[in-house]
């Protein structure tokens, strides 16, 4: 099924009142634009991955600014992929170096950059331990300067996506 044969099953859901809104997920600049063509109800989200070194990559930033052009907000996920599958790339020195001065952990250092780079879309992450959730609740209220930010994007654009890291596998859709 195609993405537009797949949206126009969305809308039907949503114009028969069975969802209040409709999204998608790992779409490209090109593919909302696909979409924007036909859509008579535009989505309200677009899921993503999204951690520090993918959101420098270009074809993330022209995602980032279509989903602007359309009032869609970005919701990642994966945001802890440098905790839990990227562990020793350079991030990692700076996002401790934020945490431990603010007295949090690196985990809510990332959800926080997550939130900030996104424009605070909601993000969709998991935890296996109790511990876990109370800091991914906590991370809320976690508010991080320019300053901090930007070291964290410098940090990740050192990881290079030709590299160890990747982006959401578009390259094969
Ligand atoms: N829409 C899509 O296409 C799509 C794609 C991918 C994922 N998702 C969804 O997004 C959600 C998150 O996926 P993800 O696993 O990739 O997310 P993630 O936020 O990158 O990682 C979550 C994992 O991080 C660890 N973690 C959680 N809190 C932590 C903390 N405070 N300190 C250290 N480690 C912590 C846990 O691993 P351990 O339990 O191993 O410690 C947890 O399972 C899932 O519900 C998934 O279904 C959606």
């Amino acid at each position: 099924m195609t993405n537009v044969q797949a949206w126009n099953k969305m809308e039907d859901l949503h114009r028969r009142g069975l969802v209040r809104s409709i999204g998608v997920s790992s779409f490209r600049s090109e593919d909302i634009e696909e979409l924007a063509k036909m859509w008579t109800f535009k989505p309200s989200i677009n899921q993503i991955e999204v951690h520090p070194y993918c959101f420098h990559d270009p074809r993330m930033l022209k995602m980032a600014e279509t989903c602007k052009k359309y009032d869609i907000a970005i919701s990642p996920f994966t945001s802890l992929a440098p905790i839990t599958r990227f562990s020793g790339g350079p991030v990692d020195g700076v996002v401790k170096r934020i945490g431990d001065a603010k007295a949090i952990s690196s985990a809510q250092v990332f959800l926080s950059w997550a939130n900030e780079r996104t424009g605070g879309g909601p993000i969709i992450t998991t935890a296996s331990k109790e511990w876990q959730y109370q800091q991914i609740l906590d991370s809320i209220d976690v508010e991080l300067a320019h300053a901090e930010l930007a070291d964290i994007d410098n940090a990740g654009r050192k990881g290079g996506i030709k590299g160890k890291y990747t982006l959401p596998d578009w390259d094969a859709l």
